[in-house]
């Protein structure tokens, strides 16, 4: 049995633009273009349908073709939606320009997520769960509500978790900052860059339990190291799964889902099986294109 889960954060359409040579600015290049389901948030809450945990979306599109395409894979994924149509902005794209050798250039119109407001966010009872995708902290327009949704189930009793999303605009909103408004958060989830910028230690097991001493549990992925579970005095390391890694894309948010509907099982299993089911999902990730 697993409790309700609401998260809130992006829904987006990623473009990724595979190129066959070096941009070619003033011509043109032939590359192979794929569209596909994104957004940070909608990641998570469509692998947690597919996990068969009941799960509640919370976000905004636009009163466009790839806001509908967007809604209709979450609700084929399972999951329940609190989603405002924005008539004015249009679904959130993620442009990604992969060069020969792998290297990635994104550019990022959020479009309608930045128009999420507190009232958007459905509430979340006594045992019931709400995770918070960090992109919505980290531009001033939809902080409120990320912070009322923080807020909102910790004052009703429901525990939360919280990906801190990205290193650059963080470091923007100030990292003490960042700190004092999200003390609350029962379970973080950095990546190993986002965890040593918010403690300030080069070392990730060092960063791992300066988190721990804030918040009841972290998970820290590191990469194809694998990730980090520290809870207490507890600190424990598993390994990533092989794979054969065809695109990294969302695999943040695929440990984050694989992870949370293992921590959200009653009785909880043991923290090596919570890494391990984190890491069999972002495994399954990487192993095919596309975030989901
Ligand atoms: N190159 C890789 N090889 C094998 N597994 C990987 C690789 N990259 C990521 N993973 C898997 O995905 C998990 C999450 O990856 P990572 O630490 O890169 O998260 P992230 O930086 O939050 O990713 P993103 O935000 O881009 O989704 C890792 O713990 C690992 O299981
Ligand atoms: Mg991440």
């Amino acid at each position: 049995m697993r409790p309700p889960v609401v998260v809130v954060g992006d829904a987006a359409t990623d473009v990724v633009a595979v190129l066959s040579g070096e941009p070619a600015p003033g011509s043109d290049r032939p590359a192979s273009i794929r569209v596909r389901g994104g957004g940070a948030g909608a990641n998570v809450a469509v692998h947690l349908g597919r996990l068969g945990v009941p799960v509640t979306f919370a976000g905004c599109i636009g009163a466009d073709a790839a806001g509908s395409a967007l809604l209709g894979e979450l609700t084929a994924a399972g999951v329940d939606l609190a989603v405002r149509v924005i008539p004015a902005a249009a679904t959130g794209t993620i442009v990604s320009l992969v060069e020969p050798g792998g290297q990635r250039s994104m550019l990022a119109d959020r479009g309608a997520n930045l128009d999420l407001r507190p009232e958007d966010v459905p509430g979340t009872a006594s045992g019931e769960h709400l995770h918070l995708s960090g992109y919505t902290l980290l531009d001033p327009r939809p902080r409120r509500a990320g912070l009322a949704a923080l807020a909102a189930a910790t004052a009703a009793g429901a525990t939360t978790s919280l990906d801190p999303a990205s290193t650059g605009p963080l470091t923007g909103y100030g990292v003490d900052r960042w700190l004092t408004d999200t003390a609350g958060v029962t379970l973080l989830l950095p990546n190993a860059d986002e965890a040593r910028l918010l403690t300030g230690c080069a070392d990730v097991t060092d960063a791992a339990r300066a988190l721990a001493g804030r918040h009841p549990a972290v998970a820290v992925t590191l990469g194809a190291d694998g990730a980090l579970w520290c809870a207490g005095d507890l600190l424990l390391h598993r390994p990533a799964r092989p794979a054969e890694v065809v695109d990294t894309t969302g695999a943040g948010d695929a440990f984050t889902a694989g992870l949370l509907a293992a921590w959200l099982t009653d009785p909880r299993p043991a923290p090596a099986d919570l890494l391990d089911a984190g890491l069999a999902l972002a495994a399954e990730a990487v192993a095919r294109p596309g975030a989901r």
